[in-house]
């Protein structure tokens, strides 16, 4: 009984969030790149390039391109058996459509990966998270048919270069955040809906043929879909707030049922045909998407919704996630998400009834401002409430109800950027880093108190929680 003795712990991070370094070594800018940081409710702006005067977190973030070795180290400190990493695309290919990559990029994420197999820590790449090489705008970035060839072609130098290095590779970030953030997820700041569906059908068709590449290039190679945990109760039992909780969680579900079951099930094209909404299928696209299913299934997990007969279907934004109703069984965290680890056990069980592939938990965890005592210790007890809570929940669904969950990634492990709002004071980390909202610090890194119970709790894996 407990966790698998080969379970993956482990923390996740992306690029964008945590590398800076925007310009080092021949990386051309990202989507990433141009957006701003919210501050005292100013939603993120995205700008027409770099603008002088304007903040950019992404830019320096916390110096994780300089610091990476440091930063494993700390990781293998607290036994680490995986990272689950971004490679940035515009490290690797700058513009996005050039024929040959950046050597200086490869070489970078080379580096990472043998300090990762030098403490025994197994990478988990995620191929794309919510960066777009700036130089795809020009072609309408994921909303045009050729950036699936651009991003076949970036898959295919990262499978080859790193064959044998790295086994487990997601292809998208959140797939589903099209539906909500279509600029985060695609590169494409449209509202539209025709647009977004556009957009996902060519993702899901670059991830369709990403997965048969990497198993082509490496027998060895899984590859996992990455879907945005959402995860809806009805408001009352009236029949209604149940049938509108159903239709949201389509919006959302669709995305999996795709990608791990290779086609698009009925309720998503009969919306598609009420809506006149129309998918650029060419010959042999629905093969491909059919030989294209993941191996596993990852997802972030953060909150839970509560969905009425008059909570919209989408919750769209770039700044922040909006969450339907205050759920009143539930504390919120200081960003208002609603904190349920025994939501986790649910949608781990709803997701492994649908698909039955295995799982793996990439993202958990809680957004928090700390506090540096005089003698530089933080107190993030918290942190550890949280986490200690939905591992638990997690145990429950593995050992309770046999669901097959590989690893669990902590997000982030190390304080880094906040996608939704580029702020820096909303901290997950184990390991704090001393830099604030205006990027101004010493970059320095210091242990959190969960960074020791953590380690205590790989130790026993997952014996003490
Ligand atoms: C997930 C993203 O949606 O949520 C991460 O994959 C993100 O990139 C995480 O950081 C937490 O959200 P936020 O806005 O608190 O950073």
């Amino acid at each position: 009984m407990g966790f698998p003795k080969d379970f993956l712990w482990g923390g996740a991070t992306a690029a964008n969030q945590c590398e800076g370094a925007y310009l080092t070594d021949g990386k051309g800018l990202s989507t990433a790149d141009v957006m701003t940081a919210s501050a005292h409710g100013v939603p993120r702006e995205i700008t027409d390039g770099v603008v002088e005067g304007k903040y950019y977190p992404s830019h320096n973030a916390v110096g994780h391109y300089h610091h990476f070795k440091e930063d494993i180290a700390l990781f293998a400190e607290m036994g680490f058996k995986c990272y689950r990493m971004s490679i940035a695309w515009s490290r690797i290919f700058p513009n996005g459509d050039e024929e040959v990559p950046n050597e200086e990029g490869l070489k970078h994420y080379d580096e990472v990966f043998d300090t990762c197999f030098q403490f025994g820590i197994e990478p988990v790449v995620t191929i794309s998270h919510f960066e777009t090489p700036l130089g795809l705008l020009k072609y309408g970035a994921w909303e045009n048919r050729r950036v699936v060839d651009f991003y076949l072609s970036y898959c295919e130098t990262l499978f080859n270069r790193y064959k044998g290095k790295v086994k487990y590779w997601l292809t998208f970030n959140e797939i589903n955040v099209m539906s909500t953030k279509p600029w985060m997820a695609g590169g494409v700041n449209s509202d539209d809906e025709q647009v977004s569906m556009t957009a996902a059908y060519h993702q899901f068709l670059a991830s369709a043929k990403a997965v048969q590449m990497a198993h082509e290039i490496d027998s060895d190679n899984k590859v996992g879909m990455m879907y945005n945990g959402h995860t809806a109760y009805p408001a009352s039992s009236d029949p209604e707030d149940m049938q509108r909780t159903n239709d949201f969680m389509h919006t959302m579900l669709f995305y999996s049922d795709v990608q791990c079951r290779g086609y698009y099930p009925a309720y998503k094209l009969k919306e598609f045909e009420r809506e006149g909404i129309i998918l650029p299928i060419l010959d042999g696209d629905l093969e491909e998407l059919k030989k294209g299913k993941v191996d596993f299934l990852s997802f972030s997990y953060y909150m839970t919704h509560v969905v009425g007969k008059n909570t919209p279907l989408v919750f769209k934004g770039l700044n922040g996630v909006k969450t339907g109703y205050k759920n009143p069984y539930l504390q919120m965290s200081d960003w208002g998400w609603g904190i349920d680890p025994m939501g986790l056990r649910y949608l781990l069980n709803l997701l492994y009834d649908r698909y039955q592939i295995p799982l793996m938990i990439v993202e958990n965890g809680l957004g928090a401002v700390d506090k540096v005592e005089e003698d530089g210790s933080i107190h993030d007890s918290y942190r550890i409430d949280y986490l200690s809570e939905h591992l638990k929940e997690m145990k429950k669904a593995i050992e309770i109800d046999g669901v097959p969950v590989m690893g669990y990634t902590m997000w982030g492990p190390i304080d880094i950027i906040a996608a939704s709002t580029g702020e820096m004071k909303k901290r997950y980390g184990f390991i704090y880093v001393d830099v604030d909202d205006n990027g101004n610090g010493t970059f320095k890194r210091m242990k959190k108190d969960s960074f020791y119970w953590y380690k205590e709790v790989i130790e026993s894996n997952g014996g003490n929680l």
